[in-house]
């Protein structure tokens, strides 16, 4: 599935002709289409510049290390002249000990120079409906409640996980697709995805 965002005349979301929200980013189209692997250096770069040299101390990092993005929920945010500025992905992993399969959320980022112009919103609002899609019950995340609750994020259904590193507590929450799909989720979050193979490492290495 990919979502075309295509200038509105009153600036915002508006409905194109597919029913996808379209949105005008600084004058410009911007499409929310899968990662592909060619996005990867540049996804890099955009993620040092708008996250900083920390990121890859969060403690979702020990849930991504080593592993593949959960299939098909890898998302990239291009201008008109196909610059990547906005990225995000989601995970698979079990919540708490013997808990449901759910999704991790993250890193979502946007090129700093458009922050506020409605990326980061479309990049969510795609990956959710993505995950519904392909019929995943919850969505789980650590980020700035402020942010997350317009897309129906809270902090209800992860009172009782953890995350398997530092991390404040508040922070942590979770979107459920299926009602019920976290009741009972209790304990630390484990990665659940699989594995890149040991030789593709290498060759990154
Ligand atoms: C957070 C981020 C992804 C938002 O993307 P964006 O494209 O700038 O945001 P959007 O334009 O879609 O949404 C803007 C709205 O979000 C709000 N917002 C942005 N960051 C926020 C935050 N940290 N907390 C609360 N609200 C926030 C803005 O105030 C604005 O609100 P409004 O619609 O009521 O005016 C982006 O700023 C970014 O890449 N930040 C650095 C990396 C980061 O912190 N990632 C998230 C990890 S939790």
């Amino acid at each position: 599935m990919e979502s075309l965002l295509v200038p509105s005349v009153a600036g915002g979301f508006a409905a194109q002709s597919g029913s996808e929200p379209v949105q005008e980013v600084a004058g410009q189209a911007v499409v929310v289409a899968p990662e592909s692997p060619a996005d990867e250096a540049a996804r890099e770069v955009l993620l040092d510049r708008a996250m900083g040299p920390g990121r890859k101390r969060k403690s979702s990092e020990k849930l991504r290390r080593g592993r593949l993005p959960a299939d098909g929920l890898a998302f990239s945010a291009m201008d008109g002249d196909g610059r990547l500025v906005g990225t995000v992905r989601l995970w698979n992993v079990r919540a708490g000990h013997n808990g449901p399969n759910a999704l991790l959320l993250g890193p979502l980022a946007v090129e700093p120079a458009l922050k506020g112009a409605g990326i980061g919103v479309a990049l969510m609002r795609h990956a959710i409906a993505e995950a519904r899609r392909r019929g995943h019950g919850a969505i789980l995340l650590v980020g700035d409640p402020g942010y997350y609750e317009r897309f129906g994020f809270s902090a209800e259904r992860s009172d009782e996980l953890a995350m398997p590193g530092p991390y404040e507590k508040h922070r942590l929450l979770a979107l459920e697709l299926i009602d019920g799909a976290l009741a009972g989720a209790r304990g630390v979050v484990r990665a659940s995805g699989r594995r890149i193979e040991v030789q593709a490492l290498r060759r990154a290495a």
